[in-house]
């Protein structure tokens, strides 16, 4: 497994201040235009050959966020710098030979492939798009390479994805992202259609896959427990903000942020933490969130303040981020 803690090095992603909104449809000729506030805020460090958990609610903006990192949404305001390099703001073409370099992994293996094309050729076709210095010869022998390496057999290279189960699409998802050898690898919920059985194998494959090639990676997944097993460091969001990060360990044993605290609880048998009640109610709309910190609505511990003040997202005690008025105080 590849958890142990990453030697210090330079951060591979920079975000600061990150939005993303999607405007609404105008209420009536003379309605106010809305906005849903999918992110609305967000920091973050991806260091080289770290992987970042993200976890939180259905909603949270999880998605939104992966999808703008790998230049498929449009940020609305913010930075987002790679390398040192800004990406808001670049066009398609700016984009191009990024692409290679930044690579997704999507929820649903089968719709992510083209039913029409071979697996062969599903994972060369980013090989002709983005690597054209490879000739046919090199791009075929790229392609069974990356077969095998994600434990499948050269000898399907002309097979087509129906005749593949959702695990095996799925690893041919993961060599499709990978064989242009990129150093960012943005997998959004990449395990969450499959049989609980399968989760593990491809969970462990990423694992290794991530040390081998030295990815820098950014892992979405609803389950606590896949994130704690394959993070070295995990950010919690909630209505499109960051509510903490920190460590894996020290966020899983000792987290400081009543909805990380809460989020826990809400595992059956989790021990860990000063404990808070399980979360109960509704997310509120991201279209129309809370004044204050917008987790103070469902926040066992909130404060007349918490309703006014949104909180700052500051350093604490092990060593990561907390944004709330009333952090738990940690050794
Ligand atoms: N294209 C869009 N237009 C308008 N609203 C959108 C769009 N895409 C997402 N949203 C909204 O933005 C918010 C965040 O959605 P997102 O898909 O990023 O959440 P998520 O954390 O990935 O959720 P899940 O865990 O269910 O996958 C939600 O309220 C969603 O309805
Ligand atoms: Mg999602």
């Amino acid at each position: 497994m590849a958890t142990a803690t990453p030697t210090v090095t330079p951060s591979q992603l920079v975000v600061r201040h990150l939005q993303v909104h999607y405007p609404l449809p105008r209420r009536g000729l003379l309605g106010r235009r809305g906005v849903v506030r999918a992110v609305d805020g967000v920091n973050l460090n991806l260091a080289a050959g770290e992987t970042l958990g993200v976890v939180g609610e259905s909603g949270c903006g999880k998605s939104t966020l992966a999808r703008a990192l790998a230049g498929l949404e449009s940020a609305t305001a913010g930075s987002i710098k790679y390398q040192g390099r800004e990406l808001v703001g670049l066009d398609e073409r700016g984009w191009r030979p990024l692409r290679r370099q930044i690579q997704m992994v999507f929820q649903d293996p089968l719709a992510s492939l083209d039913p029409r094309m071979t697996i062969g050729a599903s994972i060369a076709e980013p090989l002709e798009a983005l690597c054209p210095e490879l000739d046919a010869g090199q791009r075929r022998s790229r392609v069974a390479q990356m077969l095998e390496r994600v434990g499948l057999s050269a000898a399907q290279i002309n097979r087509y994805p129906h005749e593949f189960s959702g695990g095996q699409c799925q690893r041919v998802g993961i060599a499709r992202a990978l064989a242009v050898q990129p150093d960012v690898l943005i997998c959004d919920e990449p395990v969450s259609a499959l049989d609980v059985s399968v989760q593990a194998q491809i969970v462990n494959l990423l694992a290794d896959l991530q040390a081998e090639m030295g990815l820098s990676m950014i892992f979405i997944a609803h389950d606590l427990a896949v994130v704690r097993h394959i993070s070295h460091r995990v950010m919690v969001m909630y209505l499109g903000k960051v509510m903490e990060q920190g460590p894996r360990q020290a966020l899983f044993e000792q987290p400081v942020h009543p909805y990380t605290r809460a989020l826990l609880a809400s595992i059956p048998g989790h021990r860990g933490g000063e404990s808070l009640p399980p979360l109960q109610g509704e997310i509120p709309s991201p279209s129309n969130p809370p004044t204050g910190c917008v987790f103070a609505t469902r926040c066992p511990i909130a404060e007349a303040q918490c309703g006014r003040q949104v909180p700052n997202l500051n350093r604490v005690g092990h060593g990561g981020n907390s944004a709330c008025h009333f952090t738990l105080q940690t050794a």
